[in-house]
């Protein structure tokens, strides 16, 4: 029995050079395991006289407790020095720059035709939309637009087919809100056209806002008014004229171009007109009840103006360097 004293040191050194707990795991197997030293002389108590059992059985429990006793107290070191060394591994230098986080902003474009829509909002008028794959009779054949008309010629659209094309304005919205809604109306239409034109102030790929009003009464003067405050409340200038300089759409009449003032002379910014009694026609809209007018505005142009660039190239083609200085 007293070789089994000698099992406490044996154990103790060998776990101290245990380095890891699974080093640890496998050095405890060796004495007290199923198969250790301990649960052999266990076995061999039944071999003893009656009377020396329970003296060997404890003295034996006691080397067991002692070697468990070794076990924790290394396993608690062990432990100790594993957190400590992922406490080091893990530390913070609180001298190296921060994470950034990016903050997004509006594109000065949507920005923009957030502004239109809220001063349109704010006088009556609601959000209509279309498609931007339009078909050719919503695009052209109901505005009225003839088959010899140049904005029907491939060098001016984009066609899909034969029968399909990227709209090339936001007019054709007209079209379908008139075909389902019936007067009065009084809508906008922000959004994405198309037109093969590309160079500092056009893009191939631009936004209008389309504007109309139908009623029994809306006149050629309400247009006028309307287009004024809006151009006067966006520019934020009260002082701010406009200009209608007769003009030719096939889909209204009279038709005019807008002009604004600027810098001393005038800018281009749309056109507009009384939506031409064929068109109300094509849709089912009674001509000696209803009548009213509709717009359409180049959004780039307008933002141009407003931010003072000269090129609109800029706003599509993803330099943060540029899109940063609209944040809004
Ligand atoms: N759709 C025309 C274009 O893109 C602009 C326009 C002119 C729209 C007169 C209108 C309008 O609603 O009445 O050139």
């Amino acid at each position: 029995m007293e070789h089994l004293k000698k099992l406490i040191d044996e154990a103790k050194k060998d776990f101290n050079s245990c380095g890891s707990m699974t080093e640890l795991d496998n050095a405890k197997s060796k004495y007290i395991g199923k198969t250790g030293p301990l649960t052999e002389a266990m076995k061999g108590l039944s071999s003893l006289p009656k009377g020396e059992k329970p003296k060997a059985g404890a003295f034996i429990n006691e080397i067991k407790k002692s070697i468990e006793g070794l076990l924790s107290a290394r396993k608690e070191m062990i432990q100790n020095e594993e957190l400590l060394n992922q406490l080091n591994d893990e530390s913070i230098d609180v001298t190296l720059p921060g994470v950034k986080r990016n903050q997004g902003s509006l594109h000065p474009i949507t920005h923009t035709m957030n502004r239109i829509e809220m001063f349109f909002h704010s006088i009556g008028f609601t959000l209509a939309d279309g498609p931007e794959i339009e078909d050719d009779y919503h695009n052209f054949t109901a505005l009225n637009i003839p088959e010899y008309h140049p904005a029907r010629a491939m060098h001016d659209t984009f066609y899909i087919d034969d029968e399909h094309v990227l709209r090339t304005h936001t007019s054709p919205v007209q079209v379908r809100y008139m075909k389902n809604n019936k007067p009065p109306l009084k809508i906008i239409s922000p959004g994405r056209v198309y037109r093969v034109d590309s160079d500092a102030t056009h893009s191939p790929m631009f936004h209008q806002v389309e504007g109309l009003w139908i009623d029994e009464k809306v006149s050629f003067a309400n247009l006028k008014g309307v287009v004024q405050d809006f151009l006067q409340q966006f520019f934020e200038d009260e002082t701010l004229s406009i200009r209608f300089r007769p003009s030719f759409f096939p889909f209204t009449e009279p038709s005019a171009e807008i002009d604004m003032s600027w810098n001393g002379g005038w800018l281009e910014i749309g056109g507009c007109g009384m939506v031409h009694p064929e068109v109300l026609r094509q849709v089912g809209i009674d001509t000696n009840e209803y009548q009213g007018f509709a717009f359409g505005l180049g959004v780039e142009r307008l933002a141009m103006l407003k931010f003072q660039l000269n090129d609109l190239r800029p706003f599509f083609t993803n330099d943060l360097r540029f899109l940063q200085q609209f944040r809004a």
